[in-house]
């Protein structure tokens, strides 16, 4: 992956059903850690590896996200004498270029990737799910970059070990050793069937692909629940490029259900400098009065 990613999908078409009753009027991706949409959190990191153009990918009745990066002068004027809450209040439309699709239809999150091929174009990209929060520095787009530095046309995609009765929820990789964390992908599967899982090695969501992938993706067919899955895709761009799967650095906060969101945002609260204390305070209290 010599040539450097200017661009990064951020699919959130899906309908956040584990969010439900919220999820009828705020996407889940604009569901916060503290204070900050999981959204909020994933372009950052995309910024920081020097990503400039991010596509959303969402569906109808998904407005809330385009309205989240638009500016806001009504507000920036109320708010003109504080710069601290005008710093807040632009946080999310300056980090990067954020353009939107729509995918009208909910086949999977291979067909939502494949919705931004033409908003992609013919480049590397990356590809978020914003529901995996890894709070890091640097952040695993970063470290994945380093990883596979100097591998021209290779594809990657982030991994980290889970519980064996844990495998079937996920994307899994079957792969050799390839040095400092890194593996070379022979294989993978999406939501392996108990006992029939290659490895351990689950897909978590940061992928670095080349163009490609657009051409594997129109080839794949419906998969796990019936989606065209992007792991099926990366199963078959593996046929013409090599593959990567990168350990990485940094705790992974599930923010796709609720207890791991709740999780993230303790966890989150109990570092940041002017919320550790009373963080601390009242996780103890909690703990004591259990
Ligand atoms: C998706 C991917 C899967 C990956 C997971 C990581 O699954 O299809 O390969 O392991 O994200 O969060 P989903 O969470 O949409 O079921």
């Amino acid at each position: 992956m010599c040539a450097a990613i200017r661009k990064a999908v951020i699919p959130a078409a899906g309908l956040g059903t584990r969010f439900l009753p919220v999820t009828r009027s705020v996407p889940k991706e604009l569901l916060p850690i503290l204070d900050r949409p999981m959204l909020q959190y994933v372009v950052e990191e995309a910024a920081e590896a020097g990503i400039t153009d991010v596509i959303v990918v969402t569906s109808p009745g998904k407005e809330g996200i385009a309205e989240y990066f638009r500016p806001r002068p009504d507000l920036e004027t109320r708010l003109s004498d504080d710069a601290q809450l005008l710093e807040k209040v632009r946080s999310g439309a300056n980090l990067a270029d954020v353009s939107f699709v729509i995918q009208e239809e909910p086949l999977g999150l291979g067909h939502a990737v494949l919705t931004a091929r033409e908003a992609v174009g013919a480049e590397p990209f990356a590809v978020i799910l914003p529901d995996d929060i890894v709070d890091h520095s640097p952040g695993v787009l970063s470290q994945m970059m380093a990883a596979v530095a100097g591998e021209d046309g290779a594809a990657a995609v982030a991994v980290e070990r889970v519980p064996w009765e844990l495998v079937q929820n996920y994307g899994v990789v079957d792969s050799e050793p390839a040095g400092e964390g890194r593996h070379r992908v022979r294989g993978m599967v999406e939501k392996p069937p108990p006992g029939t899982a290659p490895s351990n090695l689950s897909i978590v969501g940061r992928y670095l692909l080349p163009p490609q992938v657009f051409d594997c993706l129109e080839r794949t067919p419906p998969g796990a629940r019936g989606e065209i899955q992007l792991t099926d895709g990366l199963a078959l761009l593996m046929e013409d490029v090599a593959v990567y799967a990168c350990e990485f650095e940094g705790i992974r906060y599930d923010g796709g259900n609720p207890l791991g969101l709740l999780r993230a945002s303790i966890e989150h609260a109990l570092k940041r400098d002017d919320t550790r204390d009373a963080a601390a305070d009242l996780v103890r209290r909690l703990a004591a009065e259990l």
